[in-house]
């Protein structure tokens, strides 16, 4: 998809469509005004036959108006006036390419400079653009009979001239947003017999050699040395070799210290000897969506060049029952010395998150940021919308509260009391792995804090956030939009 910014009055610009919005109550926005005007009313016309009444995502398209130069015109219902805000018009924007006729190759939209408190041109457009190609994104699927190709190819953003250097701006963020996302994607729909910790390692590098990260892919015989006996545990079921990722992009100054992003990598989770039931089991393939997120938000700011040093560390492995296995009643040495239970090897999770954790100290980060489908209990908690954000600092979390508002990928801060620390004691070990049935992403997010001790953490538990199931089954890509508005943030020194 190629994105333009242009200026001018809509009367007068070519292309196949221009999507203009009405509010509720058929009131005009001042782009369907000039349009209105330009056409002796063209407009107005159609809206007092009542097919078009301004509700939020109706669309209706209009062709060969008198004196308008464009093919069509789509009005989008943009719903009442007071109440429209940055997630009505991701909605709006939308609604416009899911309605885009089949022959549009080219559109222009007339919907960025309408006011939305706090927005900015460059946040409008970003936002524009990111919907737009979250909205084309298509399955890379393995299917005889592929689907029909994407015939839109082409975008114009119409702004303000005095905004069109914002704007472009704009769009250059949406554009590293969406690769990321788009990456994040691809990544979780891959069969698991494909995206394996091997292949995550391979992508890794591709990565690195595009936008010049420093990459390390360690093999199980560096994971044993560095004494991760947690990680290696959930690793040694399976026939798949472990892999534990490292990149490092540093643009930025000597001497700051990087931001640490660390990903859940389990290319398929069965459970292990504590068997997942069959049904849906299928969906344990984007039990590395952790992992997708950190190498989509290393393709963001690679894309941007961003001036920051960040380090992702990805543990991948998959969790598998065999001769091998862990059993329950296995204890395992994390690197960090502390002794574990396992009493249920399907909370394999935290058990190569730990290890990874701990791995994290040797570049002295300024924050840590672990990124997991951690826990069913956190669907249960949150459902679908936010993902859990639990931390051992106030800051950091507000600092992510934050980002996640502004990118649209919200995030809901969880309690992490240390009234619920006991629930993970163990009679043979320095702790069990589970916790009960009782604030399940909480002990979770427990059993990760004790391993995080020597400096600012973040957990985000995406089991709820990360796919889809049903008739729309497929990764969203998120939280690549929060982690990205976060390190942007970081970058330009807004703390
Ligand atoms: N990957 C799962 C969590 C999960 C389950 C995410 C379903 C999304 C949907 C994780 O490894 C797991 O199995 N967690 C267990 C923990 C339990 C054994 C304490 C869970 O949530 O049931
Ligand atoms: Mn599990
Ligand atoms: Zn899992």
């Amino acid at each position: 998809m190629e994105f333009s910014i242009k200026n001018g009055n809509p009367e007068s610009q070519r292309g196949d469509c221009l999507v203009v919005g009405i509010f509720e109550g058929k009131k005009l926005s001042d782009a369907a005004k000039k349009l209105d005007d330009a056409s002796n009313k063209a407009i107005s016309t159609v809206l007092k036959t009542g097919d078009m009444e301004g509700k939020i995502g109706t669309t209706l398209v209009m062709h060969n108006i008198a004196m308008i130069a464009a093919t069509r015109v789509m009005l989008v219902g943009l719903g009442k006036q007071g109440e429209f805000g940055e997630a009505q018009y991701r909605k709006v924007v939308r609604a416009a390419i899911k309605a885009m006729p089949k022959g549009v190759k080219s559109t222009g939209f007339y919907l960025a400079g309408l006011p939305i408190k706090k927005a900015t041109a460059q946040s409008k457009v970003a936002a524009l653009v990111e919907v737009v190609m979250d909205t084309t994104y298509q399955v890379n699927s393995i299917k005889l009979k592929k689907a029909e190709p994407v015939t839109l190819n082409k975008v114009t953003i119409y702004v303000e001239k005095s905004e069109s250097a914002q704007a472009e701006n704009g769009v250059k963020h949406g554009l590293a947003i969406a690769a990321g996302v788009s990456l994040a994607k691809d990544l979780g729909n891959l069969p698991p017999n494909v995206c394996t910790p091997t292949y995550l390692g391979d992508q890794a590098k591709k990565l690195a050699k595009s936008y010049g990260f420093k990459v390390e892919v360690l093999e199980q015989a560096e994971i044993k040395k560095l004494g991760m006996g947690s990680f290696l545990g959930v690793a040694q079921g399976s026939n798949e070799p472990p892999r534990l990722i490292v990149l490092q992009h540093n643009k930025g100054k000597k001497s700051q210290k990087p931001v640490a992003l660390v990903g859940k990598g389990i290319t398929f989770d069965t459970g292990g000897i504590s068997l997942k039931p069959g049904a849906d089991m299928d969906e344990m393939k984007y039990d590395m969506c952790g992992a997708a997120s950190v190498l989509g938000t290393f393709k963001a700011i690679g894309e941007l060049g961003l001036a920051i040093n960040a380090v992702g560390i990805i543990p991948t492995c998959e969790n598998m029952p065999s001769g091998n296995a862990i059993k329950p009643g296995d204890i395992l040495t994390s690197m960090s010395g502390q002794t574990i239970e396992v009493l249920n090897t399907d909370a394999e999770g935290r058990l190569i998150l730990c290890d990874a954790l701990t791995y994290a100290e040797r570049f002295e980060p300024s924050a840590v940021v672990d990124i997991a489908t951690l826990t069913g209990a956190c669907v249960i908690a949150l459902g679908h919308h936010p993902s859990g954000l639990f931390s051992n600092q106030d800051a950091l979390a507000k600092e992510l509260l934050e980002a996640g508002e502004k990118a649209h990928d919200r995030a809901w801060h969880m309690p992490m009391w240390d009234d619920y620390q006991t629930q993970l004691d163990s009679n043979f070990a320095d702790m069990a792995n589970i916790g009960g049935r009782a604030g399940g992403s909480i002990t979770a997010a427990c059993f990760l804090s004790r391993f995080t001790k020597k400096y600012h953490w973040a957990h985000l538990d995406i089991a709820g956030t990360a796919w889809k199931s049903g008739k729309e089954k497929g990764g969203t890509g998120r939280p690549v939009p929060l982690l990205t508005t976060f390190l942007v943030n970081r970058a330009a020194g807004v703390k």
